[in-house]
């Protein structure tokens, strides 16, 4: 890329970032899982990776933290991979809940199985059919990969005070036990909170992003591959319709960007085909997704022309000039 085209790169993400800090004082971290009460609401990090693996970082971009309900979008194709998309949706459903990431209402009245994967209800059970058959070990392994992070560990602080405020969860988990949905309660609790309380970065999730992206494959110019394409493009999908709880249709008509939250303060944004892009901002909005992320993603996305309906991406023509420039 050249000096000029990284520097325009380089000045939207500033404006993007401004304008993220800009919404941070209407948010508050979590504090139903104590330890998370302790971040920084005023961090801001948001990192970039192109498909051509160039990074552009501004702010908080190497900071760790939990990265909860994000770690949904690897058990659901960890799942997906192994047991195949027919027996995954045969204990969950893939319709948008309209309802809190905590929420229990659906699946007590309106249905036998949860609503989505990426509601705890949905995870708890995706977990459930990991469980015995990918360790935590496991799991923490694929995401280092797809990360390309090797630093990558549990934050035992934040998992046992989780386990210690897990009244919540252990209602949802023993309610889909009783509908048959999952056995070993505990177990499956244990195991879904372990995974959530894996610690990432703002340019890990970016790097994330992008193997998304890719389709699942490590490079575009090699043949290796974490998940199946079928796969991504199944968790595409439902990050798009699902991924940011009971605000996914606003923020998919204003983003269009396939996203998913953690409660942590993480996002993670799939350009399809161009760019993953990690952000890291523990002040969070009313239904519990990063606040300062959507008025930044809003901007990349007009900016850069983002959208999964634009066609005419500026980053793409940006990526497409470089790789001439190499020719040349
Ligand atoms: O299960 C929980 O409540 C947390 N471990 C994860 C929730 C979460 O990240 C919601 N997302 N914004």
């Amino acid at each position: 890329m050249t000096p000029r085209m990284e520097e325009k790169i380089n000045e939207l993400l500033e404006e993007a970032y401004k304008r993220g800090k800009e919404a941070i004082p209407s948010g508050h971290v979590a504090t139903y899982i104590p330890e998370l009460g302790k971040a920084n609401p005023m961090d801001l990090g948001i990192s970039i990776c192109t498909r051509e693996f160039d990074h552009f970082n501004i702010g908080a971009t190497d900071k760790r933290f939990t990265i909860q309900s994000i770690s949904k979008i690897i058990s659901l194709a960890i799942a997906l991979d192994m047991f195949g998309p027919d027996k995954v949706f045969e204990r969950v459903d893939m319709e948008p809940s309209g309802e809190a990431f905590n929420s229990f209402v659906d699946l007590d009245t309106k249905s036998n199985k949860p609503m989505n994967p990426m509601i705890n209800s949905g995870a708890i059970t995706v977990a459930s059919m990991l469980l015995g058959h990918v360790s935590l070990e496991e799991a923490t392994d694929v995401i280092r990969k797809i990360c390309m992070d090797d630093e990558i560990f549990m934050n035992r602080q934040i998992f046992e005070s989780e386990m210690n405020h897990l009244s919540r969860n252990r209602s949802i988990a023993y309610l889909l036990e009783s509908k048959g949905l999952i056995t070993n309660v505990e177990e499956t609790l244990e195991l879904y909170t372990a995974i959530c309380s894996l610690e990432v970065t703002a340019e890990s999730l970016a790097n994330m992003g992008m193997i998304f992206a890719n389709d699942g494959k490590i490079s575009r110019k090699s043949d290796d591959r974490i998940f199946s394409k079928r796969t991504t493009e199944i968790v595409k999908t439902i990050m798009l319709t699902c991924g940011m709880y009971d605000r996914s249709g606003r923020f998919a008509v204003d983003v269009g960007i396939p996203t998913k939250s953690g409660v942590g303060g993480g996002l993670i944004s799939v350009a399809d085909n161009l760019a993953g892009i990690g952000i890291y901002g523990p002040a969070l909005d009313d239904k519990g997704n990063c606040i300062a992320g959507t008025p930044a993603l809003m901007y990349l996305s007009r900016e850069l022309q983002l959208h999964l309906f634009r066609k005419d991406s500026l980053l793409d023509r940006l990526i497409t000039l470089k790789l001439k420039a190499k020719l040349i």
